[in-house]
């Protein structure tokens, strides 16, 4: 027998051990794993074979764009229903090379939580969705949230108990909290009270190691980080402690839409002269998009939708409007009052008289069956009128309401937090925040292709008017477009640098600091997730 050479098993054995496969099906030894730690566990495992693999993948999926057959599946979904099962699950990926996928509440721009560009990535997704209690505190003006509730669950929890209270988070019910407020998460009250992010006072998180902290065990590097600089990067975020905030019983809604005859060009232009130095307790978000023309039979217009809310009654509200923006022309008619928590019901599209608990619906989808893909800017200098005629141009070169722009208001309390109190950094200087957006019902890729290509055509004729040296963006927009890891989440420093100043500007280094002491070897990460420094080549 020749010894120079190993045999052909070992020679196989190598290359298994190489690759990091150690079977042909690894889920079978991840699971023996599991049951090694706790022997009922995996009853909260779906694997492909089992019925409900699929229905319970595609019920937290609020993108379909990333619903189709051609997209990369986990190899098992794990529902943990208490933090030890988390800790097996994380000791025992580590062991199988199993890549995690943590999803709250599954809005992921580009689907992250439970897909990935790679389509030979072997990876779980871990789903919180057992994992949602949440314990309002009115003395105290607490709360701790699980981070699979919704914003609409821990709104609603806050309302049964205070309608005086508020937590300034997003404005979709169904958005997970474990999602938003790792991205920073903002919504109506963010002129008065910051982010969601700039609002949390402690939290559980496990990291890589399986150590469960709080934010005296994690120290204030890491609870720096899990505030705005990205999910599934610094650990398992379990549940957040965030700082309720004061509103009034009665707030007033309002909605005012003008179309291109009815000076809506005029109309936005001013806006942006107004809308950031406007008094704390208004927020004012103006919806862009192509419509059919009301006065002209197979024509289309431009239509800006002018939606806000203003922390009291309409009574306050009108004069103050007449005095700072008599150019919209506010009438009582536009306005209803309400409480602040049917507020968020306005704002998501509900009619008027949906009843509270529609806040708890976790099915709803914003975007219905349509397909979607956002980009995001920040608007420092107003954009000229005829920059917003260019910008009409492109909406009417797509179907009527499947492009569009949402500017949000910025100023008040956004401009008062320093850029790295957070990891999140668009403050001070920012009059509004744009987010570009097309959505589609057609299935293939031809059609996404046109609508991808269109959206990457408004984000460039944007360039000249939204901000430069970085071109400013918002992490929980994620765009793959302006960067990313390697498909398994492979990162490197140099190449992250570009696109992770976009989402956090100066506070991209220290980010990584904190991932190269939290989790040297990138146990979690993603196509977008913030790369440890040893990853520089
Ligand atoms: P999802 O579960 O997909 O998670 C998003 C990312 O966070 C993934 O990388 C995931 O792995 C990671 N992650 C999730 N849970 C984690 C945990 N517990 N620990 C660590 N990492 C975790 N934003 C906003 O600020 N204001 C708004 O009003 C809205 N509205 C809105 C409406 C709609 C229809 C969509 C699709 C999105 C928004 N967003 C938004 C954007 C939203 O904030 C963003 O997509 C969040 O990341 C979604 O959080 P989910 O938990 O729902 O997503």
């Amino acid at each position: 027998m020749d010894t120079a050479h190993p045999s052909f098993p070992i020679l196989v054995a190598l290359f298994v051990l190489l690759l990091g496969v150690t079977s042909s099906q690894p889920y079978e030894e991840f699971l023996q794993c599991l049951e090694f730690h706790d022997s009922n566990i995996t009853s909260i495992v779906y694997t492909r074979a089992n019925s409900s693999f699929s229905s319970l993948l595609e019920s937290s999926i609020r993108n379909p764009r990333f619903d189709t057959s051609a997209t990369p599946k986990p190899l098992l979904i794990f529902t943990p229903r208490q933090i030890s099962h988390i800790e097996s699950a994380i000791r025992c990926s580590r062991a199988h090379r199993i890549q995690i996928r943590v999803r709250s509440g599954g809005h992921d721009y580009e689907g992250l939580s439970y897909s990935t560009i790679s389509p030979s990535l072997t990876f779980l997704v871990l789903d919180l969705r057992n994992l949602r209690a949440i314990q309002v505190d009115v003395p105290s003006k607490t709360a701790w949230a699980q981070a699979g509730a919704t914003l609409g669950e821990l709104y609603y929890r806050i309302a049964e108990k205070s309608s005086i209270l508020a937590f300034p988070s997003g404005i979709c019910p169904t958005v997970g909290l474990g999602g938003q407020i790792s991205g920073g998460g903002w919504g109506t009250l963010l002129r008065k009270y910051g982010l969601a992010a700039d609002n949390v006072l402690d939290a559980t998180v496990i990291d890589a190691k399986g150590r469960i902290l709080n934010r005296a065990s994690m120290g204030e590097d890491l609870f720096w980080a899990i505030r705005g600089g990205g999910g599934n990067t610094f650990g398992i975020v379990i549940a957040w402690k965030i700082k309720l905030v004061p509103v009034p019983a009665t707030v007033t809604a309002c909605t005012v839409t003008r179309t291109l005859e009815q000076n809506a060009t005029e109309i936005v232009h001013r806006w942006q002269y107004v809308v950031d130095k406007l008094p704390n307790d208004v927020f004012f978000m103006v919806v862009l998009n192509s419509v059919a023309n009301p006065v002209q039979a197979n024509a289309t217009t431009i239509q800006a939708s002018f939606n806000s809310l203003y922390l009291g009654g309409i009574e306050g509200l009108i004069p103050m409007m007449d005095a700072k923006f008599p150019d919209l022309g506010l009438r009582r008619e536009n306005c209803v009052e309400m409480s602040w928590a049917k507020s968020i019901l306005y704002f998501a599209g509900f009619p008027l008289n949906s009843p509270l608990e529609s806040l708890l619906d976790r099915t709803i989808s914003a975007t219905g069956s349509a397909k979607f893909k956002g980009k995001s800017d920040y608007v420092k200098e107003p954009i000229p009128i005829s920059g917003f005629e260019g910008i009409w141009e492109k909406l009417k070169e797509v179907g009527v309401q499947t492009g569009g722009l949402i500017l949000a208001s910025y100023g008040g309390k956004m401009s008062e937090i320093p850029e790295s109190s957070i990891p999140f950094p668009h403050r001070a200087g920012n009059i509004y925040q744009v987010e570009e957006v097309a959505f589609w019902v057609e299935d293939g890729v031809e059609a996404a292709d046109g609508y991808l290509n269109w959206l990457r055509g408004l984000y460039e004729y944007m360039t000249p008017y939204v901000s430069k040296n970085p071109r400013e963006a918002y992490a929980n927009y994620r765009d793959l477009d302006i960067g990313r890891n390697g498909g398994g989440g492979e990162g490197d420093y140099r190449r992250a640098r570009s696109w992770g100043s976009s989402y956090y500007k100066n506070n991209f280094d220290r980010l990584v600091r904190v991932k190269t002491a939290v989790d040297p070897a990138n146990f979690f990460r993603n196509e977008q997730s913030i790369p440890p420094l040893s990853s520089w080549r």
